[in-house]
């Protein structure tokens, strides 16, 4: 039946509104409560009548399928059209069962784990009525002051561009499943180098770091099939990037070839105005629509002014016909014109939220992502101490971070619930010592007491799930409140101390990463998080994650990234005494902890790195092999990692370039060899002249356990 719709048909069956209406989103808010004949609330703040919610095109956020299903029916007898409605969401690591952050999920340097979350995700939201989900986030991050980067995995182009990838085929398969959801790419573009980490800020970023560092990862996303892309807030070249042709049709629809919907975020078509390049809505809109935006997301400009704009001749109407085109075409792609209630099914829903699947999956990924940052002669913890838990995160259900509306945190077991089920009520104290925020310190004699007692301390630090993602800037980003004050007075005890932190970017932690004797990173870890992280404590899982975002040593150092440019006065062991170099006076050059960082419970000793040649010619292939062996007494898993450096370039060329990873479990003892191809194409760039080339000369083969810890060798492309 799907197939019988003709959508080129059905579009010449719409009226100028009707069509109009398909490129406007509305919140779910619109419609749970008939507001017939009068207009308050949302509806009057959006400034649109209420039969233009009855031809409007999709739908924000719905509760539940019980929800969704009401919206529809309704819809659906009142609209003109009976064109279904699409449902999207922000699912972003998880519907009801929650996964780690994405930041977090990065860590895993295991693709297969962004495709379980999108498959996890897709199905729960799926039979929740969603359609679409507003995820991967793919912006390339590099200021932990930004809230946001806990939706990114990281400050790797190659490394977002695989993940994103990997995210789109975990949502949306091949579509053909109702457990399969499309997917939104977002947001684009670079939003993740606003100024100063600062939230809907400017962006002003050279033609070259765009291309090089920041599309790459939305282009794979596409590659993959993405179904739709979002705009972002930020303007690029001084134009706002919901206004932007430059985004959304030379690069977007030229270069990438991009055929499927274009979103904006939310108000931001509306934000033209604000940002100062359209005078009133019918500017914005004929802008918005020209420069590429198909759907408007919770602005009204398209809906009260387009059908005047091509009365008027301001905006031709082929273009709107092209935007419908591409809206129903999704439709029809969901298979909403055969079955509008697609995939809902509320009572199947309850069955998959928090299922022993869905949790181990959950608990797979979040163990996974703990990252190991130090350790001396800590952990693994035996399981006869006497454990003292203290700090705000100690026993807090505060563990799902970021964009999980609709996790819920009464399910949740806090860590020190899940110390207790695993070691034993007898063994396990706990105090609060302070909250995150405040700046009470009468709980430090209770915390410093209980500590006393015990023959182990976790200091349960870090952010509360606020503190990032949407909204989230801060401008110190050490641990909030009294946290670190606490740590102080508990170190001072010097008791086997580890410090286990939550936390939705990298923190400031220098001071404490001197004092405290074992550190662990384990982010927001989501639905599972309490029980995974007690299976990193105590060894029953070794470490294995590493950080894709770098922990700097001092705010004032940031942005700093290990794919940086030489400079032209590069502090090295030559120059380091020199004061005419690039450099602080004050602080290292170096972050506290670099990209690729992680330790584990063994040790990975890397030798016999070669390469199959020392020259190539743009056919050939080199092989980098490595052998890597486990030289510790417990098995373990290693993500070796590859890095090239193009020596001589028509323009600078990064210092290191991530260009491929292996994940690789090795028992006590065991070695292994590990192989990358080099091939011309992964030493193409944009050169001078912004043609994305290979350039015949030397390059460095690097290989390594995390981006400051490497083996060279050298090679020619002749
Ligand atoms: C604003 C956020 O920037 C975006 O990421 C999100 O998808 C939309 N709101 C919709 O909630």
């Amino acid at each position: 039946m799907n197939k019988e719709v003709d959508i080129n048909e059905l579009l010449k069956e719409l009226s100028l509104s009707e069509k109009i209406g398909q490129l406007q989103q509305l919140a779910s808010q619109f419609y749970i409560k008939d507001s017939e004949g009068e207009l308050t609330g949302p509806l009057k703040d959006l400034g649109i009548s209420e039969e233009k919610i009855w031809v409007s095109g999709s739908v924000l956020g719905v509760k539940d399928a019980e929800e969704a299903r009401r919206i529809q029916d309704k819809y659906l007898d009142k609209s003109s059209t009976k064109i279904p409605l699409l449902f999207m969401a922000d699912i972003i690591h998880g519907y009801r069962t929650i996964f780690p952050i994405p930041l977090a999920i990065g860590c895993t340097w295991n693709l297969n784990n962004a495709v379980l979350c999108g498959q996890v995700s897709a199905k729960e939201a799926a039979l929740s009525g969603v359609h679409v989900t507003f995820s991967p986030m793919v912006d390339l991050v590099r200021d932990p002051r930004w809230g946001r980067v806990m939706e990114s995995t990281g400050e790797d182009t190659y490394l977002n561009s695989v993940f994103g990838k990997a995210f789109v085929e975990g949502y949306q398969g091949d579509l053909s499943s109702n457990y399969n959801i499309a997917s939104c790419v977002k947001h684009f573009a670079a939003y993740g180098a606003v100024e100063a980490g600062r939230e809907y800020n400017t962006v002003d970023l050279s033609d070259r770091q765009l291309k090089e560092y920041y599309l790459p990862s939305y282009e794979s996303s596409i590659d993959e099939g993405a179904k739709m892309v979002m705009t972002s807030f930020n303007t690029i070249h001084g134009v706002p990037a919901s206004g932007s042709k430059y985004l959304m049709r030379d690069i977007l629809r030229d270069n990438f070839q991009f055929d499927g919907v274009v979103i904006s975020d939310w108000g931001a078509v509306g934000e033209l105005q604000v940002h100062g390049v359209a005078a009133d809505d019918e500017e914005v809109a004929e802008k918005a629509i020209s420069a590429g935006v198909d759907v408007e997301m919770m602005t009204s400009c398209y809906i009260n002014n387009l059908e005047n704009l091509v009365k008027e001749g301001r905006v031709q109407e082929e273009l709107i016909d092209e935007a419908v085109l591409r809206i129903l075409q999704l439709k029809k792609d969901l298979g909403l014109f055969s079955d509008p209630y697609r995939g809902m099914d509320g009572d199947k829903a309850k069955q998959m939220f928090l299922c022993n699947e869905h949790k181990e999956a959950v608990r797979k990924v979040a163990r996974e992502s703990i990252v190991l940052l130090k350790n001396e002669n800590v952990l693994p913890l035996s399981k006869d101490k006497k454990v003292a838990v203290i700090g705000p995160k100690g026993d807090s259900t505060d563990l799902l971070g970021g964009w999980s509306w609709q996790g819920r945190k009464e399910k949740i077991t806090t860590l020190k619930e899940n110390l207790i089920e695993g070691i034993g009520n007898n063994l396990i104290s706990y105090a609060e010592g302070c909250d995150i925020n405040g700046h009470d310190e009468s709980g430090f004699e209770e915390a410093v007491n209980v500590a006393k007692e015990a023959d182990v301390v976790i200091l349960a630090l870090g952010e509360s799930s606020e503190m990032s993602g949407e909204g989230g800037s801060r401008a110190y980003i050490g641990l909030p409140g009294v946290q670190e004050k606490l740590a102080e007075e508990i170190l001072r005890l010097n008791k086997p101390t580890v410090v286990l932190l939550f936390s939705g970017r990298p923190l400031e932690i220098t001071n404490l990463s001197e004092k405290a004797p074992a550190i662990i990173e384990a982010w927001f870890p989501g639905t599972e998080g309490g029980a995974a992280i007690t299976e990193v404590l105590y060894g029953d899982f070794n470490p294995s994650g590493r950080l894709t975002m770098s922990f700097p040593y001092a705010t004032g150092q940031i942005p700093v990234y290990y794919n940086c440019y030489n400079t032209g006065r590069p502090k090295t062991s030559n120059t380091a005494e020199t004061r005419y170099v690039s450099q602080f006076i004050d602080i290292p050059n170096e972050p506290l902890y670099p990209f690729g960082y992680g330790l584990s419970y063994t040790q990975f000793q890397y030798k016999d790195f070669t390469l199959s040649s020392d020259k190539m010619t743009k056919d050939d292939k080199i092989i980098a092999s490595v052998t890597v062996k486990n030289i510790g007494d417990r098995k373990g898993t290693e993500t070796v990692q590859f890095y090239i450096r193009d020596l001589v370039g028509s323009t600078v060329r990064p210092v290191k370039e991530l260009k491929g990873f292996k994940r690789i479990e090795l028992e006590a003892q065991e070695e292994s060899k590990v192989e990358f191809v080099i091939t011309e194409e992964m030493l193409r760039y944009y050169n001078i002249d912004s043609e994305l080339v290979s350039e015949p000369g030397d390059f460095h083969a690097m290989v390594g356990s995390n981006s400051a810890d490497t083996y060279t060798k050298k090679f020619t492309l002749l």
